[in-house]
C-alpha cells in the first residue's frame, strides 16, 4: 500500500494538519497542488491510501484545487478529504470536496475537519492548529488506517450542502513601496497571478486570495487593504468566539 499527502496549502495551515494526520503514517510521499502550471502526472492503485487536503475558502474548497485533483487518476485509491478553515466554519467544503474526489477515481472512505491560523485574520485560531489538534488529528489518522486494514469499506457521512455555497468576492493583496522585485511572489502564487516580469502588477481575474504572496514577502510589501480587514474581522468575530474542534466522519 502506497500513501500519499495530495494537499493544497497556501500558507502552511492545511500542510501542518495533513502532516499531524499522517504522523503515524510511514513513507508517505508529497503531492503538491499549489503549484501553477504543474503538468499533475499520477495514477493511483485500489491498494494505495491518500489524505487529500484543502482550505475552506469562503465555505468552499478553492477551484483550482479542486480542477487539480480531478487530473489525477486516482483507479479507485482510499482517500480521506480533510477541510482545513479558520474557526469560523467549513460549511460544504467537504461534500464539495467529496464529489471531486469522486469524479477523479478515489473511494472517499473518511473525512476531517480540523482548525488551522486563519491565513487572513491572523487574530483568529492563532497558533493552532495546537499540540493537542495534532494528537487528536494522528489519532484519528490512525483509526483511518485501522479501516483500511479491516477491509471496511463503508461510506462516511459527510455533513454540507449541494448545490454548494456560493464563494465570495475574495481580497487581492496590494504591493507597496517596500516591494524590490525580488520575484519570489510571482514564483510562488499558485494561481499564476503575479505577471513574472513586474510583480507589481496582478491579474485580478486570476488571484483567488489565498495570501500566499502576503505570507512568503520577505520585504512584508504586500498587504490586503487595512479597512477592509478591519470589516471582515468585526462580520465574522461571533462565529469565531468559540474554538471548534477536530471532526472525524467515519
Ligand atoms: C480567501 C480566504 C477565505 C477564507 N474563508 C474561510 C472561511 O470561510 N471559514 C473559515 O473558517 N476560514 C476561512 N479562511 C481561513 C483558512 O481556511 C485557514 O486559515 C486555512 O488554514 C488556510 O490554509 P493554508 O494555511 O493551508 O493556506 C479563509 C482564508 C482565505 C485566504
Ligand atoms: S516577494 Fe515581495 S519583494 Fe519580492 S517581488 Fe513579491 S512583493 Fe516584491
Ligand atoms: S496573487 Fe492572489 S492567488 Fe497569487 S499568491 Fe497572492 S493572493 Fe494568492
Amino acid at each position: 500500500m502506497n500513501k500519499y499527502r495530495i494537499m493544497f496549502s497556501p500558507t502552511g495551515g492545511t500542510e501542518k494538519v495533513a502532516k499531524a494526520i499522517t504522523k503515524e503514517w510511514d513513507n508517505v510521499e508529497d503531492i503538491d497542488l499549489s503549484i501553477a502550471d504543474k503538468n499533475i502526472v499520477l495514477s493511483l492503485t485500489k491498494d494505495d491510501i491518500a489524505v487529500i487536503a484543502m482550505p475552506s475558502f469562503g465555505g468552499v474548497a478553492p477551484q483550482l484545487a479542486l480542477d487539480r485533483l480531478t487530473k489525477i487518476r486516482a483507479n479507485n485509491c482510499k482517500c480521506v478529504i480533510v477541510a482545513v478553515y479558520g474557526n469560523r466554519a467549513y460549511e460544504d467544503t467537504l461534500v464539495q470536496m467529496e464529489d471531486y474526489a469522486i469524479k477523479a477515481g478515489f473511494n472517499v472512505i473518511a473525512a476531517i475537519s480540523a482548525v488551522a491560523e486563519h491565513s487572513i485574520l491572523h487574530q483568529y485560531a492563532t497558533g493552532r492548529p495546537y499540540e493537542k489538534d495534532c494528537k487528536k488529528l494522528a489519532e484519528f489518522g490512525t483509526q483511518i488506517l485501522e479501516k483500511v486494514d479491516k477491509k471496511d469499506d463503508s461510506k462516511p457521512k459527510i455533513p454540507g450542502n449541494r448545490p454548494y455555497k456560493k464563494a465570495g468576492a475574495g481580497m487581492i493583496p496590494k504591493v507597496g513601496n517596500l516591494c524590490n522585485a525580488c520575484g519570489l511572489c510571482a514564483d510562488k502564487c499558485p494561481a499564476g497571478a503575479i505577471v513574472k516580469s513586474n510583480p507589481r502588477i496582478i491579474d485580478n481575474g486570476k488571484c483567488i486570495s489565498c495570501m500566499r504572496c502576503v505570507d512568503i514577502c520577505p520585504k512584508q510589501a504586500r498587504k490586503v487593504d487595512g479597512f477592509m480587514t478591519v470589516v471582515a474581522s468585526l462580520a465574522i468575530k461571533k462565529a469565531c468566539s468559540v474554538p471548534k474542534n477536530c471532526e472525524l466522519f467515519i
